[in-house]
């Protein structure tokens, strides 16, 4: 057992094994929240990109751009390890940034299809997930490799993301869309659904009364968050124990605005800091 002041002084050096989280907006939020009930002793940077939200909907160059330089700033900020807390930066990044910081562990989404083809009784599963993920070879990969006998049913859930960043998370419109998406599933038979887009998580109860409770969501997040504490496990920067370490929260918008939305969807108070683009570099504001 060391005297106090020695363990105050381990907790201070712990304190530099920082976090980076990064989405478009909000979504990463739902990681972050599993990782702060499994890692509390753990300071994390969150990012979110709300200036170039949805990301869905755009070329995967530009969403490797953004995250490469928003990656860049995290680093900058201190980060020892980077979580992708958005599934659409991760199959548009993901390989490109190990190539190109091949000493910093990345943690990054990949649609839950395996254990939804595992879990699944009825053998039809959906997977709600952006466009821009359905399009990659990454995720046809994952359904070539584990979805072997599984009827997968795809939906990019159009509009949905902006509604969930607008807080909307039982409204009329979110509503609409979910009943659209998903009573066709619920047709053919779907006894699993997979949360494919880090946003999807804050409208699961929404999705759960209508599909009603004899459908399974898979929310990756808490097994996200067991692999983030292997990896800082295995690179020697895990910080053990229970007392809570900060959160820094920044916006490539509105500061007001995230803040507003932390507390809804986290149901935590935090002060947002401001970054913004300036020809493709990101910049925190003073
Ligand atoms: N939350 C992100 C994802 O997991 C992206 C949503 C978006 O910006 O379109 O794919």
């Amino acid at each position: 057992m060391l005297p106090e002041s020695f363990q105050q002084e381990e907790n201070l050096a712990d304190s530099s094994n920082i976090i980076g989280v990064l989405d478009s907006g909000v979504g990463g939020l739902s990681v972050l929240r599993a990782i702060r009930s499994l890692l509390p002793a753990q300071p994390v940077i969150f990012i979110g990109d709300q200036a170039h939200v949805p990301y869905g909907t755009r070329q995967l160059e530009e969403v490797q751009e953004f995250t490469h330089e928003i990656v860049r700033f995290l680093l900058d900020q201190g980060a020892r390890l980077i979580v992708v807390a958005c599934n659409t930066a991760s199959v548009a990044a993901l390989q490109s940034l190990r190539k190109a910081y091949p000493h910093i562990p990345f943690v990054g989404m990949e649609p839950a299809v395996k254990p939804a083809a595992e879990q699944t009784h009825s053998g039809t599963v959906g997977v709600l997930a952006t466009a821009a993920t359905f399009q990659t070879k990454m995720y046809a990969s994952v359904v070539e490799r584990f979805a072997q006998g599984v009827k997968i049913l795809e939906d990019p859930c159009i509009g949905l993301v902006p509604e969930i960043e607008k807080g909307n998370l039982e409204g009329d419109e979110t509503r609409r869309i979910l009943e659209s998406v998903l009573r066709p599933m619920l047709d053919q038979g779907i006894d699993t659904i997979v949360m494919g887009c880090t946003h999807y998580p804050f409208v699961i109860p929404l999705i759960q009364a209508i599909t009603g409770p004899n459908v399974r969501v898979i929310d990756p997040a808490p097994a996200i968050a067991r692999q983030v504490k292997r990896m800082l496990e295995i690179n020697g920067i895990l910080n053990p124990g229970e007392s809570t370490a900060p959160v820094r929260f920044i916006t490539t918008a509105d500061a007001q605005r995230f803040s507003q939305l932390i507390r809804q969807l986290l149901g935590e108070n935090y002060n947002v800091e401001s970054a913004r683009w300036k020809d493709g570099r990101l910049v925190l504001m003073r």
